[in-house]
């Protein structure tokens, strides 16, 4: 992990209040699917921004942000040629097995962005099915990523593209009409990955979770970042995760 300063060579909106940003590096860095990197957005903000990283090719990295407050609304505004300070990588990662085949990504709201990571690392070599669940049309984004999936099952809140529904429900569905996978990735908001682990502890399927709990270093140093483990103990979400194995964690 190393303080990198990035340049930005593209920032722009890839659905309703969603942007990619893509920074070229100075240097080769090696990345795992699920690992973050902690943006300096500067402005009044001391602390770093944690966005997944989506994509690395070459020396470019992107990230995809949704807009949430000021940090990202500083980002959204700067163009390219702008510098900027990028920690990465950081976090463990998703890590799948070798004998573990078949992968269901599932995920929701901002989690969609570091599921877009595991099928460009695992796409070529596993078969993955993709259970993506967005606010509304105008959400959607990465559908010609996880187009590349053997499956792929978009749906909506609202209905308005795909089938309304949540993303634990069309992977339940799939489950139960015989899809079933050697392992799940998730990632998205709490409520869906507590439902996530209900029903994988339910057909006993292995699960990690990536989580996303608000951050303040983002090396393990200041504590800010700390979740609940099933254990009884407490761990970092920067350092020991983001990613768990869901039944360690209490959700
Ligand atoms: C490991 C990790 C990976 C992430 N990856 C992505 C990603 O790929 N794309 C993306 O858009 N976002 C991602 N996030 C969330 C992102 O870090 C926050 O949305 C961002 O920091 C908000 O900054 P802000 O200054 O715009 O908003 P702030 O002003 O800091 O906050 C605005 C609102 O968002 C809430 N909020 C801030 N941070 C979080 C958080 N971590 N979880 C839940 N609510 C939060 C605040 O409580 C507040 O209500 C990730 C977070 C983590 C920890
Ligand atoms: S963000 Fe500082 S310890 Fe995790």
């Amino acid at each position: 992990m190393k303080d990198y300063i990035g340049t930005i060579v593209k920032n722009e909106k890839i659905a309703e209040n969603i942007y990619a940003v893509t920074f070229a590096l100075e240097e080769d860095v090696k990345v795992r699917c699920g690992q973050f990197g902690n943006i300096a957005v500067g402005g009044t903000h001391l602390l770093r921004r944690p966005i997944a990283i989506c994509k690395m090719e070459g020396r470019e990295v992107t990230f995809c942000y949704q807009i949430k407050g000021e940090g990202t609304q500083i980002l959204k505004t700067m163009g390219a040629g702008t510098r900027l300070n990028v920690l990465l990588p950081l976090g463990n990662g998703f890590y799948v097995e070798e004998n573990e085949q078949k992968i269901a990504l599932v995920g929701g709201g901002v989690g969609v962005f570091p599921l877009i990571s595991v099928l460009r690392e695992y796409g070529a070599t596993k078969e993955i099915a993709a259970y993506i669940g967005y606010r509304n049309k105008g959400a959607v984004c990465g559908v010609e990523e996880f187009g590349k999936a053997k499956r792929f099952v978009a749906v909506t809140d609202d209905g308005s593209y795909g089938e309304q529904m949540n993303a634990v429900q069309a992977f339940v569905r799939d489950v139960e009409n015989g899809n079933r996978p050697d392992v799940v990735l998730a990632c998205g908001p709490t409520p869906m990955l507590r439902a996530l682990k209900a029903a994988v502890e339910e057909e006993n399927i292995p699960c990690y979770v990536s989580l996303e709990e608000r951050m303040g270093c983002g090396i393990g140093a200041c504590v800010v970042c700390v979740c609940d483990l099933t254990n009884g103990k407490r761990a970092r979400v920067c350092k020991d995760g983001p990613v768990f194995n869901a039944k360690d964690v209490v959700l």
